[in-house]
């Protein structure tokens, strides 16, 4: 089923409307900095499209994750004013979400200027799992809009969210599907529809259980799948190696184990590491040494020791995988990326992404603001999503009930 783009939107005629736009503006802070913009830079060309047609544009965006209430801590200001340093036009913040401040603002802007609405997860309706709740909320939202309103989904981060601003909003207003989440769609189409093979997929990040059932597709659609991160260490730990006091999830050893001896009925390897940076604390001062991922306890820190990243030997095997791949997809990082003594994976992979020709798809928030971080840009890379979950489940199979519910609208 298709369904209404931000173009039908504006051949339909935008100005002077109030335009519901649900964007994603989850960007990780230090204190009230944005560390890594990206979300914000990829949210404003649908909301400078929308403004320069003379829409009066509203913004709903999450913060975080909340308790339902409002919390400074979660205030979505540090993202809007991110966003007003790099926009074009007009922007305003309320103090609330669908409060007196946004419905005064709301009804006094003027054409082309775009007015940001506290954190959504202020109200504990906008991720009730009670259909009543989600939908008096949305009612709330859309009345913001007066008459003529409409609503664009170009949060493609969110839509695997079935909350309020996300899903129920869609049944109450003319919905529209911006371009970031028509962009991000395209590029994960090609992942699972006819990848250019070798498919390596490089997935690291701290915890398995997040990866179970990514990791169930993947084994029966790509060649290769390199496993580094934190989750590393549950799969050794399945092979029956001493991992120390490293990440282990022990709830999941049996269907890792399942993992590894599927993945030689399905041809596709699953590719650990072999060696490991194993530390003596988890911190920027901790003292560490290289170890086979097979004796992670046999250094000198002993049984206390954890690992924090794969190791140089793993990170050349790991690149030489990636430089032989026609696709690559690449979720999560390869070890603490943001301490400098654990980057070496993650920066190995990046480097690697970076200097290949293959079709390359970073998903998730975490792996993007690892690359950012460690000094890359986002033209060295093929296509760097905006979606950590979103991008996940869609690789998964699930449906995303925020592109369910932009359908047949
Ligand atoms: C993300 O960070 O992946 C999206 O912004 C969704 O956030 P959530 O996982 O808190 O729903």
């Amino acid at each position: 089923m298709t369904s209404n783009t931000l173009d039908d939107l504006l051949a339909d005629g935008v100005r002077g409307r109030h335009v519901l736009v649900r964007s994603d503006l989850n960007v990780p802070l230090d204190g009230s900095t944005v560390t890594d913009d990206g979300r914000v830079r990829a949210s404003l060309p649908v909301l400078a499209k929308l403004s320069e047609a003379g829409a009066r544009v509203l913004v709903m965006a999450h913060l975080g994750r909340p308790k339902g209430a409002p919390d400074p801590k979660y205030s979505i200001r540090p993202a809007a004013d991110r966003l007003a340093e790099l926009a074009d036009f007009d922007v305003e913040v309320a103090q609330d979400v669908v409060g007196s401040s946004a419905r005064e603002l709301a009804a006094g802007l003027q054409d082309g200027a775009v007015l940001i609405l506290e954190n959504v997860r202020f109200d504990p309706r906008e991720t009730s799992k009670n259909d009543d709740e989600r939908a008096s909320f949305a009612r709330e939202l859309a009345d913001l809009t007066g008459a003529h309103g409409a609503y664009v989904d170009d949060a493609f981060g969110a839509v695997h969210r079935k909350h309020a601003s996300v899903v129920d909003i869609a049944q109450l207003l003319p919905a529209y599907q911006g371009d970031l989440v028509r962009t991000e769609m395209e590029v994960l189409r090609q992942l699972t529809e006819a990848p250019q093979r070798p498919y390596v997929v490089v997935l690291g990040g701290s915890k398995v259980s997040d990866k179970l059932a990514v990791i169930d597709q993947l084994l029966g659609r790509a060649d290769h799948l390199l496993i580094g991160g934190g989750m590393a260490f549950t799969f050794l730990a399945a092979m029956g190696y001493p991992v120390g006091k490293s990440l282990l999830e022990e709830d999941q050893l049996e269907t890792v184990r399942g993992y590894l001896a599927r993945s030689k009925e399905t041809g596709c390897d699953i590719i650990l590491p072999t060696d490991v940076v194993v530390a003596s604390k988890f911190g920027p001062d901790a003292e560490h040494e290289v170890l086979p991922a097979d004796a992670i306890d046999s250094g000198r820190f002993g049984a206390s020791g954890l690992g924090l990243d794969i190791g140089p030997a793993s990170g050349e095997a790991f690149v030489s995988y990636i430089r032989s791949a026609n696709t690559v997809f690449w979720n999560g990082p390869m070890g603490v990326f943001e301490l400098e003594a654990f980057s070496g994976g993650t920066r190995a992979v990046a480097q690697a992404l970076a200097d290949s020709e293959a079709f390359s798809v970073i998903g998730g928030g975490d792996s993007a603001a690892a690359v950012r971080t460690l000094g890359f840009s986002d033209d060295d890379f093929g296509h760097i999503s905006t979606g950590g979950g979103a991008s996940l489940e869609y690789l998964e199979g699930k449906e995303l009930p925020g592109l369910t519910a932009l359908e047949g609208n």
